[in-house]
C-alpha cells in the first residue's frame, strides 16, 4: 500500500500534494449533527466505537480527502484518569473533578490504557476496517502540556492564570503531572498503533502561551519522550509522527530537532520560511488560515494557489489548515478547498 499521505510526511515523491484537514469530521456537516443527535451527546459519540466510525467515515465518502483521522477527544485521557469530563452546549469541555490542589496531582493515577481507554482502541480497530486500504488512518493525542491546562483549569480558560501559576510556584508538581500525562499517552498511541493507526499526531494546543525556556521544559520535552517512546514501525509499515504546536512558529527549528518526521504549521507562519529554516528535516503540513473558507470558492482557489507555490520542490508538503474547520463553513467550500489542492498539485 502506498499512501501520498504517508510518502509525504516520509518525504517521498507523491503524485499530487495529499490533504486533510483538522476537525474534518465535525459539525459543519449535516450528517454529523445527525449522528451526534443518534448519539445522545459528543462524549457518548466518542464512547461508541461504531457511531465513532460512521462520522469518521463521513468526511471520506463526501471529499476525496488523502486520509482519515480517528473521531475522538484529546481530553479522553483526564477523563480516564477520573476527572470527570463533560461538555456544556456552547462552553466546551469541563471537568467535574479538576486538579485544584497539589495533592490531587500527586494521588492522580495513570489509567490502564487496555481498559478505561479501550474505547478508543476499539475505534480505531473498526473505522480501519471500514476504511479498507482506502485512506490512511491518522491516531492522535493532546500534549502532556495542552492536557495538564484542561486539568489544572478545570476546562478552556482565558489567561491559563491555575496552570502557569502553578508551572511557576511547583514546578515538581506540575513535572510529576506532565511525566504521568507522557507515560499514558505512549501507552495510549502504541494502543492506537497496534489496533491499525497508519500515523500519529501530537496535539500542543497551548504551548504557544509559553516563553522559550518554559515551552522546551513544560512542553516540548514531554512530546520528545512520547516520540522516543511510541513505535515508529508497526508489522513492517513506518508510522510517521507529527507535532503541531499552534503558535510555535518561533520554535520550529527546535520542534524539528524532536524526531518527529512532520511539523504542522498555524497559518502565521509562511510555507517557505518555514522550509528554509527545517525543512530539509522534516516534512511540513499546512497552513491555510482556516477563515478563508468563508471566502468565495474564487479566493479560496486563489489561497489554495498561493500556499502551494510558497512551498518548494515536489517532496514533504502535506496540506491542511493551520487550525481546525469552524462549524459554520459551508460543507461546499470544503470541496473547493480539497479539489483545488490535488487539482494544483498534480505532478
Ligand atoms: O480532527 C478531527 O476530525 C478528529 C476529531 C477531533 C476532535 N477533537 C473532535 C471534536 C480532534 C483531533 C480533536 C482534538 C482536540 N480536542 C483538540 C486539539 C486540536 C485543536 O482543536 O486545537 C482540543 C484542544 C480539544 C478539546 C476540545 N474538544 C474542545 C476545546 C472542544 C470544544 C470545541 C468547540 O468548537 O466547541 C472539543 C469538542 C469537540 N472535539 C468537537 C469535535 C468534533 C465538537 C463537539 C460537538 O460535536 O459539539
Amino acid at each position: 500500500m502506498s499512501f501520498d499521505y504517508i510518502n509525504a510526511l516520509l518525504k517521498k515523491i507523491t503524485s499530487r500534494t495529499p490533504i486533510w484537514v483538522m476537525r474534518q469530521a465535525g459539525r459543519y456537516l449535516p450528517e454529523y449533527r445527525a449522528t451526534r443527535k443518534q448519539a445522545g451527546d459528543f462524549l457518548s459519540l466518542c464512547k461508541n466505537p461504531e457511531l465513532a466510525c460512521e462520522v469518521t467515515m463521513q468526511p471520506i465518502d463526501r471529499f476525496d480527502l488523502d486520509a482519515a483521522i480517528l473521531f475522538s477527544d484529546i481530553l479522553t485521557i483526564p477523563d480516564a484518569m477520573g476527572l470527570g469530563l463533560y461538555f456544556s452546549e456552547g462552553e466546551g469541555p469541563k471537568f467535574s473533578n479538576p486538579l485544584n490542589t497539589l495533592a490531587s496531582i500527586k494521588q492522580l493515577k495513570k489509567p490502564n490504557v487496555g481498559n478505561e481507554l479501550s474505547y478508543v482502541t476499539d475505534a480505531v480497530s473498526v473505522i480501519t476496517k471500514a476504511l479498507n486500504n482506502k485512506v490512511p488512518l491518522i491516531g492522535f493525542t493532546g500534549s502532556p502540556w495542552t492536557l495538564a491546562t484542561y486539568m489544572v483549569e478545570g476546562g478552556s480558560s482565558k489567561n491559563f492564570a491555575k496552570v502557569k501559576g502553578l508551572m511557576y510556584e511547583n514546578p515538581a508538581h506540575m513535572h510529576q503531572l506532565l511525566d504521568k500525562l507522557a507515560d499514558t499517552i505512549i501507552d495510549y498511541l502504541n494502543g492506537q498503533i497496534q489496533s491499525g493507526a497508519d500515523s500519529v499526531m501530537i496535539f500542543d494546543t497551548w504551548g504557544g502561551l509559553l516563553n522559550k525556556q518554559s515551552y522546551e521544559d513544560f512542553s516540548l520535552q514531554y512530546m520528545t519522550k512520547i516520540v522516543d517512546g511510541i513505535k515508529r514501525e508497526f508489522h513492517g509499515k513506518i508510522i510517521p509522527v507529527t507535532l503541531f504546536t499552534k503558535g510555535g512558529a518561533m520554535w520550529l527549528e527546535q520542534i524539528a530537532n524532536s524526531g518527529c518526521d512532520g511539523v504542522a504549521l498555524d497559518w502565521t507562519v509562511e510555507l517557505n520560511d518555514a522550509q528554509q529554516r527545517i525543512g530539509a528535516k522534516v516534512a511540513l503540513q499546512g497552513n491555510l488560515d482556516p477563515c478563508v473558507l468563508y471566502a468565495s470558492p474564487e479566493k479560496i482557489r486563489e489561497e489554495v494557489k498561493k500556499i502551494l507555490s510558497q512551498f518548494q520542490g515536489d517532496t514533504g508538503h502535506v496540506f491542511n489548515l493551520g487550525h481546525g474547520i469552524s462549524p459554520d463553513v459551508n460543507p461546499e467550500h470544503m470541496k473547493v478547498l480539497v479539489d483545488a489542492v490535488h487539482e494544483f498539485s498534480k505532478r
